[in-house]
């Protein structure tokens, strides 16, 4: 099993900046890009409560961005004692970029617990479902 434990520690990090005013639940991510490249997000809320974007998405879209093609692995974290998973719509855009993805799920105890991308969005809809 690979050692997640600077991911982990980014994903920790980056939910100090979690901007969270309405549900104060604070969420903080990381991915590894397979170019060894690491980057974090934290949910970001707003007024228009739809307008909210997770942590995951946060931390994708910045190495999508900066151009990421495929994620290894994401590191999830919040305040809860249990572990939280990705929301469907974080799976499916994590799914778009990587078919085996570790998910490295992470409590407030810091405590892990690690799972797969096929295993939480099995049955998926992908590019090779549009031809
Ligand atoms: N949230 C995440 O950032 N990631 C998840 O996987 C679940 C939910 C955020 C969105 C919102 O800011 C807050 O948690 C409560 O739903």
């Amino acid at each position: 099993m690979n050692n997640y434990s600077e991911l982990i520690k980014l994903a920790i990090a980056a939910k100090e900046f979690s901007y969270s005013p309405y549900s104060k639940f604070r969420v903080g991510a990381a991915i590894l890009a397979e170019d060894g490249r690491m980057f974090s997000g934290c949910n970001i809320e707003n007024a228009s409560y739809g307008a909210t974007n997770c942590a995951e998405r946060t931390a994708i879209f910045k190495g999508v961005s900066q151009g990421v093609k495929i994620i290894k692995a994401i590191a999830i974290t919040s305040d809860e004692e249990d572990f939280i998973y990705p929301c469907g719509i974080c799976r499916q855009v994590l799914r778009e970029f990587g078919k085996d993805i570790d998910i490295i799920l992470i409590n407030a105890k810091e405590e892990t617990k690690q799972s797969t991308i096929a295993e939480l969005l099995p049955n998926e809809f992908t590019k090779t479902s549009l031809k």
